[in-house]
């Protein structure tokens, strides 16, 4: 039986780790997968963490099941965060879960978007590239539009396009901030529009909101969801912890629907409880608490937003840097400078990116996509010299 099975290939992103870590050169540099790291290269676990996985392993007095829902501590102390702290869970009609990570989060979303008969879901393009294997999984189709002009700005009037010829079985995917991989996020003021396209299409929105506070700040990188659930009756949100909390392998996720009246909740919660059942069971715990433990402690929240600033800050500092080298040989890194969160792309050719690995040791994914945070002081100037060399 097992012999039906074709080879597959390897996850080309995840498969760059390996690459990276086999190359003996001492200067190569890792721009692959998105993982935060300091000015030194390191990608340390936060200090709020460290301080509330102390008091968790001092405190937890049982590791007994908690649910296919998880955490509700977690899963409710993250909402004024994401839902603004007015009104957190919109009169009611706003609940969650905790899933292991983003990913676990966009698989409870997709999976429950099909049980509802959602057939093709909208996504601008290029997108993460686990949006689309996850809908080829659940055999959704894609309906791919225009994320970004070649310029570096929003491709609006794609978006206008695609929600134009949205039907009754569509759902939209949209990055609620620091899109991945190009960096180019919608304003404010795209925002209120898409808002009202996507009401007036009358399509379910599902965001992924995984960079919060990487952007331009917490609030801020909330902005367009905040925007979008205030003009729709029915939307789904997947949140990940794994880069604003640095707990990547910890795997820390929440799925949050909104319904259109609360007397939906129950019902609908009840098929995404059944389908995280039938997939994982039940979140890990570790990460989850260690969350919940730094948001109900005052003192270890400020610590945690106060290092997410330096982080912020620090990626802006290295896109200013490459705004300010302007051009490199053909490819113009200025638009780098107003972009957000961990991604941009380098506009290069596959042999381009390949002859960076290659011939500079400088590991990217193979669209073009560099992990800002993976540039420092140290090294900056050797990446701009390689993409004038490779892009001469
Ligand atoms: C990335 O895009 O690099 C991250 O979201 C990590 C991943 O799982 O792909």
């Amino acid at each position: 039986m097992l012999t039906n099975l074709q080879q597959q290939p390897a996850d080309a992103l995840l498969a760059l780790i390996k690459l990276h870590n086999a190359d003996p050169r001492p200067d190569k540099i890792d721009l692959g997968v998105g993982v935060y790291r300091t000015g030194q290269g390191e990608t340390p676990v936060f200090g709020a963490i460290k301080a509330a996985e102390r008091k968790l392993v001092e405190e937890q007095d049982s590791k007994a099941y908690l649910g296919p829902e998880g955490d509700m501590g977690f899963v409710e102390a993250l909402m004024p965060y994401v839902f603004g702290k007015d009104s957190p869970d919109m009169g009611g009609r706003i609940e969650g879960m905790q899933a292991p990570g983003g990913t676990g989060s966009l698989r409870l979303a997709l999976a429950l978007a099909r049980r509802a008969n959602v057939k093709r879901i909208i996504v601008g393009v290029p997108s993460w590239p686990n949006h689309a294997q996850i809908c080829a999984d659940l055999g959704l189709e894609v309906v791919e539009f225009n994320h970004a002009r070649a310029d570096g700005t929003v491709d609006m009037d794609a978006l206008r396009a695609a929600l134009a010829g949205a039907g009754a079985e569509d759902a939209i995917l949209l990055h609620g901030c620091c899109h991945n991989p190009t960096g180019i996020d919608y304003s404010p003021g795209d925002w209120d529009e898409i808002a009202g396209l996507v009401s007036e299409a009358k399509i379910l929105p599902i965001i992924d909101l995984a960079y919060q506070g990487l952007g331009m700040g917490m609030d801020e990188d909330a902005y367009g969801l905040r925007r979008v659930l205030v003009a729709v009756p029915e939307a789904l949100v997947c949140y990940s912890c794994d880069k604003n909390f640095g707990l990547y392998r910890d795997r820390v996720g929440a799925f949050y629907v909104m319904a259109a009246e609360p007397a939906d909740l129950p019902r609908i919660m009840s098929n995404a409880h059944a389908l995280a059942r039938a997939n994982w069971s039940q979140p890990p715990d570790h990460g989850a608490a260690a969350v919940r433990l730094v948001l109900e402690d005052e003192t270890l929240t400020a610590q945690w937003l106060d290092e997410l600033d330096q982080m912020r800050e620090r990626m802006r500092q290295v896109r200013a840097r490459l705004a300010a080298a302007g051009k490199a040989g053909t490819v113009d890194l200025a638009p780098m400078g107003g972009q957000n969160g961990l991604f941009s792309i380098v506009p290069l050719s596959k042999e381009q990116v390949l002859e960076m690995r290659e011939k500079h040791g400088i590991y990217m994914a193979g669209s073009g996509r560099i992990n800002i945070a993976g540039l420092t002081a140290g090294n900056i100037d050797k990446f701009i010299a390689a993409v004038a060399a490779v892009a001469a």
